[in-house]
């Protein structure tokens, strides 16, 4: 289309997808070996958009669209079952004991699953225990977790702070005009220390087609908010970046400790897995009365959020009272979440402990040995999602990462290594052959549905926003890194509206964001890739972009190495009864949605899978899982959409995807109370997905003085795993008949 500047219609296959299917799952394996994808695309000469739109047509769903549903319990179309593959709480090994699910464990978390269950894969093991992208019987699903918000639910009565149970730590509020952090147990602080992290543990296929996990597989651990880790980074700047780690625990800066607060993932086309690490910014602390850090730390957190202290604030909790147990002063397990500064230097202290977060983390999921690496040329920001192009032989690859929080944007990492098929299964030497040396961009949408990615480096910095030096000054390549999102807003990028999960489109390799909310969006300041600001007023009363919406691009030639690219809205989020001018993609009572957060494609039917974190629509649906078969960029055209919020009006051009109708959009899941709907992988015949429910019950008050109020029992309350309090999970979906799941 004219409007859009780089419309140059590449596909990669005019073959309709259900030949695809039948004669073989569409597989990495076979665009690698050229069969399809984007070397393919390239050589395709260009045709014009309607002929496009024909020959692209998908196939239509083929299940019965599940009603929006408040009830506590999994819904699913008829002719599907689920089961749990596993919970919170469940051993993986036998020397502990079954899960009692009343808190009563001891600090064992690091031989049971993790809380939260979040973003996934799996990896197939083949011949000798190495990595394959076959489909086997035997494989390690890896499972992130989240963050501790129901912490309570680990503890026999709740959490304690100074000797009192019942209350959420987050409740001991202020005490005359600063926070009083009280003293923790350090049995209970443990216990949430070692339920964040990573589960990777061994799953297989029995004779009659269901998947158990193994409870006693020497592949199955803990990554956890402990467990040491490497600091990688591109050589030249590796000495700088490690000044920024130099911590008590180590004074080269080289390692760290653990990893937090993980949600989305990444899978490696050599087979690791990459657990991005999110909120990490809220788990840090300074007493009243600390010694304060230098003003370039304090101006480095402040765009992270990250505590800056003294803490003044009446609301909110400060970190999550980790450094606030007795043995602190002589234990630098708790020490480290203390972030003030009374050390002579660094390296004395735990100042720099908060510049050891905010990374990708690269697992080997086959290597118990391998040290998990945060991979710092992938920049430092609330990492959600790092999805990989789809892999061509002896091109690089790109990696599309979101930083998820209000009018932050979207990334991607361009590795200087080309792809070599011959790396599958190289584990994490492989991960540093790709992931320590590349280019890191940042996204900028124009409103004329072009876009250009902005390369961050010291001399853009500078160059595009002198400026910019009055707020923050980068020493270096490696503080450009360090500081990425200071070094992205120095460069003008776009503000989104909070980018959640990406993923990639098998068939011709778009990229796909959603932009799960954004309350702060206002009238004046839309822009064309974010351009609704509406009020909600039905029901649950919400304002800005509640609703969320799911753009989608195209790198120019359709390359990872490409510094443009054409986007539209894919999908805008809305109720079905909403305005016209909100109900921008039609949506019906069969397909509405609101807070599209994970996001992930299926290899074998094409199916672009939607699932929703949401707190604007829950008076009517729990979150849920959508099945959605996409166009490509611009089979849609330019609207107009009027917004009005606040007294405030005005109308923003902008690009929309095709409306898929019914046809093409259905909801297929619908949770737990409480329970976001978010990871979702599947084994390669597109028979079994497995798909996470995470925070069941999120909103149950505190223990207080009597028994819990439950607002989830859920998975107990279905039968699975001992009853009583929420658990997040791993369920496993198959059709009842066997068949392909969606199509
Ligand atoms: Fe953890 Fe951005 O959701
Ligand atoms: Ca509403
Ligand atoms: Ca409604
Ligand atoms: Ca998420």
């Amino acid at each position: 289309m004219a409007h859009h500047p780089i419309d140059d219609c590449n596909h990669s296959d005019a073959e309709h997808f259900q030949e695809v299917l039948a004669r073989g799952r569409l597989s990495r394996r076979h665009l690698i070996q050229g069969g399809l994808g984007l070397v393919a695309v390239s050589s395709i000469p260009l045709m014009g958009m309607s002929e496009a739109r024909a020959e692209q047509k998908p196939a239509e769903l083929d299940f019965d669209a599940v009603a929006k549903s408040i009830a506590d319990q999994i819904v699913l179309p008829a002719g599907f079952t689920f089961t749990v593959l596993h919970a919170t709480g469940d051993r993986i090994s036998s020397d502990v004991p079954d899960y009692s699910n009343q808190g009563t464990e001891a600090d064992d978390w690091s031989l049971r699953i993790g809380d939260h269950h979040d973003g996934m894969d799996i990896f197939h093991v083949g011949p000798r225990g190495r990595y394959t992208e076959r489909d086997t019987r035997r494989a390690v699903l890896v499972v992130n977790h989240e963050s501790s918000a129901d912490a309570h639910f680990f503890h026999e009565k709740g959490q304690t702070t100074n000797g009192v149970s019942g209350k959420k730590f987050s409740q001991f509020s202020a005490s005359s005009g600063g926070w009083d952090l009280g003293t923790r147990l350090e049995s209970e602080v443990f216990k949430e220390i070692n339920h964040h992290g990573v589960s990777i543990v061994e799953v297989r296929r029995g004779r009659d087609g269901r998947w158990e996990y193994v409870v006693d597989s020497e592949l199955n651990r803990r990554v956890n908010g402990q467990t040491p880790v490497r600091m990688a980074g591109p050589d030249a700047h590796l000495a700088d970046i490690h000044r920024f780690m130099v911590t008590r625990y180590d004074t080269t800066g080289k390692t760290s400790r653990g990893t937090l607060n993980n949600c989305g993932h990444g899978k490696t086309p050599w087979g690791t897995y990459l657990a991005c690490e999110e909120n990490w910014a809220t788990y840090f602390y300074m007493p009243n009365g600390s010694v304060d850090v230098d003003a370039k730390t304090k101006a480095s957190r402040q765009r992270y959020g990250v505590i800056r202290a003294p803490f003044t604030g009446t609301t909110g909790a400060p970190g999550q009272g980790w450094s606030a147990v007795a043995t602190k002063a002589t234990d630098d397990r708790f020490a480290r979440w203390d972030v003030s500064a009374p050390g002579a230097s660094a390296a004395q202290d735990f100042r720099n402990e908060p510049n050891t977060f905010g990374f990708n983390v690269e697992i080997d999921p086959l290597n118990p040995d391998a040290v998990p690496a945060k991979r710092v040329a992938m920049g430092r920001f609330a990492h959600e999602a790092a999805v990989c192009s789809i892999p061509v032989k002896g091109k690089p690859l790109a990696f599309y990462m979101g930083c998820d929080s209000q009018n932050e944007y979207i990334y991607k990492f361009v590795t200087t290594a080309v792809w070599d098929p011959r790396d599958e299964g190289r584990g994490m030497a492989a991960g540093d052959k790709y992931l320590n040396e590349g280019t890191l961009y940042v996204a900028k949408f124009n409103d004329d549905g072009s876009g250009v990615w902005i390369e961050l480096n010291t001399a853009n910095v500078s160059a595009l926003n002198p400026g910019y030096a009055a707020t923050y000054t980068f020493a270096n390549q490696a503080d450009v890194l360090v500081n990425t999102r200071h070094a992205a807003t120095a460069v003008g990028a776009t503000r989104m509206d909070r980018p959640e999960w990406g993923a990639i489109n098998p068939k011709n390799g778009e990229v796909y964001f959603t932009m799960t909310n954004n309350s702060s969006r206002t009238v004046a300041n839309t822009d064309g890739a974010n351009p609704r600001a509406y009020a909600d007023n039905d029901g649950l009363t919400r304002s800005g972009n509640p609703n969320g919406h799911i753009i989608r691009f195209r790198e120019l030639g359709s390359v990872a190495t490409a510094v443009q690219f054409t986007w539209d809205i894919f999908l805008f989020g809305a109720e079905e009864d909403a305005g016209a001018g909100i109900n921008l993609s039609e949506l019906t009572d069969k397909n509405d949605f609101s807070s599209p957060d994970g996001l992930w494609f299926s290899q074998a039917t094409g199916i672009c899978w939607i699932q929703t974190d949401d707190g604007a629509y829950t008076d009517e649906t729990n979150c849920m899982l959508l099945a959605a078969l996409p166009g490509q960029v611009g089979d849609g055209g330019a609207i107009t959409v009027n917004n009005s919020l606040g007294g405030a009006s005005g109308s923003k051009n902008t690009f929309i995807g095709a409306t898929l109708g019914e046809a093409r959009l259905r909801r297929f899941l619908v949770g737990p109370k409480g329970a976001e709907i978010t990871g979702l992988t599947e084994t390669d015949d597109g028979r079994t997905l497995f798909v996470n429910i995470q925070h069941p019950g999120e909103n149950t008050p505190a223990l207080g003085a009597g028994p819990f109020k439950f607002q989830s029992q859920w998975p107990g309350n279905e039968g699975h795993g001992p009853a009583g309090r929420p658990r997040s999970a791993t369920i496993v979906i198959t059709r009842e008949d066997g068949g392909v799941i969606g199509l």
